[in-house]
């Protein structure tokens, strides 16, 4: 077992390996909740209305949602769709949290994501993603992340990236830039550099020590965990975006699955997203979130879907299934599933009713 696991609370987990703890666990994973609508027709539930603002300029009618943009009078119904925001691990409540501060508003799913990974980068407390992540074998910190846009389908991604506290704001820009897709390591720097990132050494005086304390025993792949975050706001669009710095003590330059579109995070609006955590060349070997989401295109619900896709990790590495990998997915009816292969995964969600964490269902346990 190599993972490395801590929550939000500094005192007691930083950069230990304890268990993640359940807060507030009022449902089971994949379970529907009144405003979740039903998968069996994806076709056709996406245009039931259910009404959450009314009024303003900023109201929307159904015929905008589906792209045909029609003038109403005012005070009509904004919102088709509950937002809904889920994230990887407990620390995907402090996630949640940002990015529901902003579907709550009425802000887009993409803004959404982007401030939650954010939240997450910019906490030093936690360990194994941005400022204060876990540095790789030469005690440098570097970091991957990458963000799609439901709506446009546009993505972005950085990796290997050094010195920048939020490298999900730099894949937002890449995004944005709408050129390429994919910047790594001097380039990706130079790019952040260029668009007004501040440089700054993004090791603490904790992670200083810990590496210190680590090095002595080689200790590879020593903790992994990613914040991915997917959400789908007021107007039904959708956005995923997930950030680390890797795996612990990891070789200079490698790369997970995190930043890589398909592997570790994917999402296509017309059924919806998955993304993961855990070691990332095992979901690289599968195009994990794409495999995923291609599984909920067939019918699948989420929660199937995740676990279909690590029974398939499961087979290939029967000999060695001695690390955790975990997926949780959304579809645009607002569904959502989380699996995992060894205990201690949780995901966070938060919508108009529910704000907690609870266990995935775990293969072998609750799954076969
Ligand atoms: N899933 C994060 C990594 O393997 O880098």
């Amino acid at each position: 077992m190599t993972q490395g696991r801590r929550t939000g609370n500094p005192k007691t987990t930083l950069f230990s390996p304890l268990r993640h703890q359940v807060r507030h666990c009022r449902d089971s994973p994949g379970a529907r909740s009144s405003n979740q609508l039903p998968l069996a027709n994806p076709s056709a539930n996406h245009l039931i209305p259910q009404p959450l603002f009314s009024g303003g300029d900023e109201a929307y009618s159904n015929q905008e949602c589906l792209g045909k943009k029609e003038k109403k009078p005012e005070r009509r119904i904004m919102a088709q769709f509950q937002p809904l925001i889920l994230s990887t691990w407990d620390f995907g409540r402090e996630a949640n949290q940002a990015g529901w501060d902003i579907l709550v508003r009425g802000g887009t799913a993409l803004d959404a994501v982007e401030a939650g990974a954010r939240a997450v980068e910019s906490n030093p407390e936690i360990t194994s993603v941005g400022y204060g992540g876990y540095p790789n074998e030469m005690g440098v910190v570097q970091l991957d992340a990458a963000i799609i846009d439901g709506k446009t389908g546009r993505m972005g991604a950085v990796a290997a990236l050094e010195g920048i506290r939020n490298p999900i704001s730099v894949a937002r820009k890449v995004l944005e830039k709408n050129r390429h897709i994919f910047l790594v390591g001097a380039g990706a720097k130079s790019f952040a550099l260029r668009e007004g990132f501040r440089e700054e050494n993004l090791n603490t005086p904790q992670s200083v020590r810990w590496y210190a304390e680590q090095l002595p025993q080689s200790q590879q792949n020593a903790g992994h965990d990613t914040v991915g975050i997917l959400a789908r706001d007021a107007r039904g669009d959708m956005a995923v975006a997930c950030s680390t710095s890797g795996l612990a003590l990891k070789w200079c330059g490698r790369v997970g699955d995190s930043p890589l579109i398909g592997a570790g995070l994917y999402l296509d609006q017309a059924v919806g997203g998955a993304v993961g955590t855990g070691v990332g060349e095992r979901a690289i070997e599968v195009c994990g979130a794409f495999a995923i989401v291609e599984f909920m295109r067939y019918g699948l619900s989420p929660q199937k879907a995740c676990e279909q896709l690590l029974r398939r990790v499961a087979e290939r590495n029967r000999n060695r299934l001695n690390f955790q990998l975990a997926f949780i997915a959304l579809s645009r009816e607002g569904e959502t599933g989380a699996a995992s292969l060894q205990e201690g995964f949780v995901f966070a969600l938060r919508d108009s009713t529910r704000d907690h964490t609870a266990p995935s269902a775990v293969f072998g346990r609750d799954y076969p």
